[in-house]
């Protein structure tokens, strides 16, 4: 019998589709390597069909793929074999706001923005924030462990869930942490499902930790010479200031993000480098401050030129030059590098790493930016127009062997945010040990004995059919 009958059999109420345009959109996320083809897509209503669809699928060994807003960028939740698409989009009711705590309590198909404006109209602030946070969803975000622009201030998805309710493989409820600020109680197991890529276990709700709203604040927009003057006037900046963001991107990404947005150049004077820096700014001292700050790094020769916002519509106006970037070179398709480093490293990488790929590949094309404060660093080499997607795949991962071991011998991390997915699995071994990989893999025998969530994503892959 066919896992779709088989799945409709057992759980007769669940709403199992295989229209072709749905197994095409939910099969697949805003990665381009791989061809979407589920078996079918489950749209579970409640935690309780969550639990019988994966006792049904752990009975009968049938593959599930956790989907929420299929953003992702690294293939986690693409479905390219034949799986359940488990989708979260009849799953997206706010269970309760609660001011004493500030906590919103959501259902995993909740959007990321829908949350941030829920604190705002509560006087309160969620600070994840990230290009597409108006359509991924808050259960994609805890089992990436999404970062963004504001970690540098307030942290990761890690930082603000204080409660979680997930679905482990042998289709059992657990509840994990209940919104409590304090709990000695033992392991942690909250912290194993974030960040775990859908291969432990279905989150199904979310409670998150509320802050109190930022300050009024000021977006500065600066060209800079030279990495090592970038992280100088980091350095200035991160002292005199309460910065909220510090990212960086190159002039081959303004060509990109200004041609596709039609936004003009910036200055008048073409820079190898540019920041955008939000800080808060609650009153004129801060301002001075920040002034006097921009002075300082001007008369260095760190900074060639800069604009500060004077209004709200500035700050959105300086921010589309970041934010609007990874969409800009979405068409070509980029083969995405997601690496971190050691702040105090990132100058030295991004220079070898630079020299590495060009001499690999000198006719590709390298578009970096990302989230300097974090020493999160994005590498987006672009398919030349010319090349066919599997020759550019190919010379990809000849780079990757490489680039990853630079980035393993410089102590770094593969992926700072996007996750191991399906695309970076063959490297898992540059950022992981041997021994972490055989405790994680034992770690997944226990939550997911039947091998049944996400096969073949972040660990290696175990048949089971
Ligand atoms: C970003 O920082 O813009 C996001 O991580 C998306 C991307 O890397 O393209
Ligand atoms: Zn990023």
């Amino acid at each position: 019998m066919d896992v779709v009958t088989t799945l409709r059999g057992a759980c007769p109420n669940l709403e199992v589709c295989v229209e072709p345009s749905t197994l095409a959109s939910h099969g697949q996320d805003w990665t381009r390597f791989r061809t979407a083809a589920p078996a079918g897509v489950a749209f579970p209503a409640s935690t309780g069909q969550v639990c019988e669809l994966v006792s049904a699928a752990a009975r009968n060994g049938i593959p599930l793929v956790p989907s929420g807003g299929r953003t992702g960028l690294s293939g986690g939740a693409v479905a390219a074999r034949g799986e359940i698409v488990v989708s979260f989009d009849r799953m997206q009711e706010v269970m309760g706001f609660d001011p004493i705590d500030r906590t919103v309590t959501v259902e995993a198909g909740v959007v990321t923005a829908t949350v941030q404006e829920l604190a705002r109209q509560n006087g309160l602030y969620y600070p994840v924030s990230f290009a597409s946070e108006g359509s991924s969803q808050i259960g994609g975000n805890i089992a990436t462990n999404a970062g963004g622009i504001r970690v540098l201030k307030y942290g990761l998805t890690r930082d603000r869930v204080v409660g979680l309710k997930v679905v482990t493989g042998s289709g059992q409820l657990l509840e994990l942490n209940r919104g409590l600020i304090k709990n000695a109680s033992g392991y942690d197991l909250r912290h194993l499902f974030i960040g775990s890529e859908g291969t432990l276990g279905l989150v199904v709700e979310a409670t998150l930790k509320l802050v109190e709203p930022p300050l009024a604040s000021r977006v500065l927009l600066l060209g800079i010479g030279s990495m090592d003057a970038l992280m100088k006037v980091f350095d200035s900046l991160r002292s005199a200031l309460e910065l909220s963001a510090f990212e960086f991107f190159t002039d081959r990404a303004l060509h990109h993000v200004c041609q596709a947005n039609q936004l003009p150049n910036p200055f008048e004077t073409r820079c190898p480098l540019y920041v955008v820096a939000e800080f808060d700014c609650p009153d004129g001292r801060v301002e001075e401050t920040a002034m006097k700050c921009f002075e300082h790094c001007s008369s260095r020769g760190w900074v060639l030129d800069g604009v500060i916002s004077q209004s709200d519509r500035d700050i959105e106006r300086l921010w589309r030059y970041r934010e609007g970037i990874s969409e800009s070179i979405s068409h070509f398709p980029p083969y995405k590098n997601d690496l971190s480093v050691r702040v105090s490293v990132v100058p030295e990488f991004l220079r070898r790493m630079d020299s590495l790929v060009n001499e690999i590949c000198p006719e590709f094309e390298i578009v970096w930016y990302g989230h300097i404060g974090d020493g999160n660093l994005h590498m987006n080499i672009l398919k030349p127009a010319s090349m066919t997607m599997s020759e550019f795949e190919t010379r990809s991962h000849d780079i990757s062997d490489k680039s990853y071991a630079l980035t393993r011998d410089v102590g770094g991390s593969i992926s700072a945010e996007h996750g191991i997915g399906l695309l970076k699995q063959p490297w898992l071994g540059m950022s992981r040990s041997v021994a972490e990989i055989e405790f994680m893999q034992k770690i997944k025998e226990s939550f997911d004995p039947a091998g049944i969530f996400n096969p073949g994503k972040l660990l290696p892959l175990i048949e089971t059919r």
